[in-house]
């Protein structure tokens, strides 16, 4: 069967899964709508697809078997309702809502409508993070001790569109948007949920009136503590995990490798053969539409990164540790 895809949001992380589509022969990309007629427009011509500035009336005219939902956050619950009840199977980027009761809000209707609904959290398709998940599964290092995981960029670059600097609009700055990843990596990582999370946060940035930085202390439903670092000011550049072992470590770098260091002193593993994380991604999205079982990353399961989240906030605001009611 050849699915018909229409995505939401022409912005910057449309390409990717545009891209992915046409490498896969069991999925065609048909529409594309964006309220900037200008970023769709482009979008649309370079992909051949059919432009609307009105996803309804694309999701109505089209009735596509398959949304993508890359919107801005807040705008993720309406669009995830209006199309499960519109019959369409949902790709929606992470992070899932900007609130567990969003969450509830999105689960009920995809269940209602008997849909399928996978959250884009891309830290499951990573060749690096596939290479870490297998050696620490295959227990070669022993126990998993602890985890580091460490997220500089500068994030309030004048390119960022301007709603991922807006409370209201991201649900917050850095910690929503990457430490979303880093959160969703730990569990995934280790086959647990956070339990427990500790956190303080600064809010330093120039442009909007979201957190700039994320010193995070968590625990995880498997007894592993782990600590996530972020700062997105200026001059800052570092994106790596370390997990500590009791016979080792491994460093991981997403867009570069893993290390190994078993006797103290670190080596680079060869690199894995590597797929588009956004193909291996569809291809999860398909095999779940198509044997009716949840995707790993299903909606319960992206739930469970946002009732981390909003502890995170509970914690950077009362300063006090936080359960995570799962
Ligand atoms: N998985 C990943 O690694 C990854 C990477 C980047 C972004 N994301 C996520 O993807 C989503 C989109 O992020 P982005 O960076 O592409 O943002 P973006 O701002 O570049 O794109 C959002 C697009 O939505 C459009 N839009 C806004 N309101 C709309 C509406 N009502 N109807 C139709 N279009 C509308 C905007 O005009 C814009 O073009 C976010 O959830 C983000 O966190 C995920």
């Amino acid at each position: 069967m050849l699915y018909r895809v229409a995505l939401i949001g022409a912005g910057i992380i449309s390409r990717n899964h545009l891209d992915a589509i046409r490498q896969m022969e069991q999925l065609q990309a048909v529409a594309v709508a964006d309220i900037d007629e200008s970023t769709g427009r482009t979008v649309s011509k370079q992909y051949g697809i059919r432009y609307y500035a009105d996803y309804r009336e694309m999701i109505v005219k089209e009735k596509p078997d398959i949304a993508i939902i890359a919107l801005p956050h807040y705008l993720h619950e309406q669009c995830a309702v209006w199309c499960a009840g519109h019959g369409c199977h949902l790709l929606l980027e992470k992070p899932m809502a900007l609130s567990t009761a969003e969450c509830d809000t999105i689960l009920e209707a995809v269940s209602k409508a008997g849909v399928q609904l996978m959250v884009g959290h891309t830290q499951h398709y990573l060749p690096a993070n596939l290479q870490a998940k297998a050696l620490i599964e295959s227990g070669e290092l022993g126990k998993l001790i602890a985890i580091h995981d460490t997220r500089h960029l500068y994030y309030f670059n004048e390119n960022r569109p301007a709603w991922f600097l807006d409370k209201k609009k991201a649900g917050g700055g850095i910690l929503m948007n990457l430490g979303a990843h880093s959160i969703d990596k730990i569990q995934w990582l280790t086959n647990s949920r956070i339990t427990k999370v500790k956190a303080a946060l600064s809010y330093e940035g120039e442009r909007g009136n979201v957190e700039g930085s994320g010193c995070i202390f968590l625990e995880t439903s498997n007894g592993v503590p782990a600590v996530i670092v972020q700062s997105g000011y200026t001059g800052v550049a570092k994106d790596e995990t370390e997990l500590i072992f009791s016979r080792g470590m491994i460093k991981l770098i997403s867009a570069k490798g893993v290390w190994v260091s078993r006797e103290g002193q670190y080596e680079e593993l060869e690199p894995r053969e590597a797929s588009d994380p956004f193909v291996l991604q569809f291809k999860d999205l398909l095999q779940a539409i198509q044997s009716k079982t949840e995707p790993d990353s299903s909606g319960q399961y992206a739930r469970s990164v946002i009732t981390a989240l909003e502890a995170v906030y509970r914690s950077g605001e009362t300063g006090v540790e936080q359960q995570v009611d799962n």
